[in-house]
């Protein structure tokens, strides 16, 4: 991984910046690690190791869920996104849309650009 997860230079990036990068670059690794997981556990046949595989994929899920959880602890926009998202039932994408408008940001994205994923309107908010 090495600084690829900075798209400005490391020095002239605030501590907390880099630390938010940090777990961001650590929350794709864990994703990464856990759809890895799947398909070797899709394709093993051999039990025991089936069983050292579905043990390694959920201690990938705790460490996606701890670095999700602080990311969203550090980014309230993206926590009351997330809230109105996660852990419910029905149409997923209804209550993305309903979510971005609780949270004051309009449904999809904000209202820019079709197709943008209103990262402009989030300036400002959370770090
Ligand atoms: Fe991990």
């Amino acid at each position: 991984m090495g600084f690829d997860q900075y798209h400005e230079p490391p020095d002239e990036l605030p501590a907390k910046t880099r630390t938010f990068a940090r777990l961001c670059a650590s929350l794709t690794e864990e994703a990464e690690a856990i759809g890895w997981y799947e398909q070797r556990i899709a394709v093993e046949q051999d039990p025991e190791a089936l069983a050292v595989m579905r043990n390694a994929q959920t201690e990938e899920f705790k460490h996606f869920a701890m670095d999700l959880e602080f990311l969203l602890r550090r980014t309230p926009t993206w926590r009351a996104i997330a809230e109105g998202i996660l852990f419910g039932d029905g149409d997923i994408v209804e209550a993305g849309e309903e979510a971005e408008g609780e949270a004051g940001l309009g449904g999809s994205g904000g209202g820019a650009t079709p197709g943008s994923l209103g990262i402009g309107s989030l300036r400002g908010s959370g770090l």
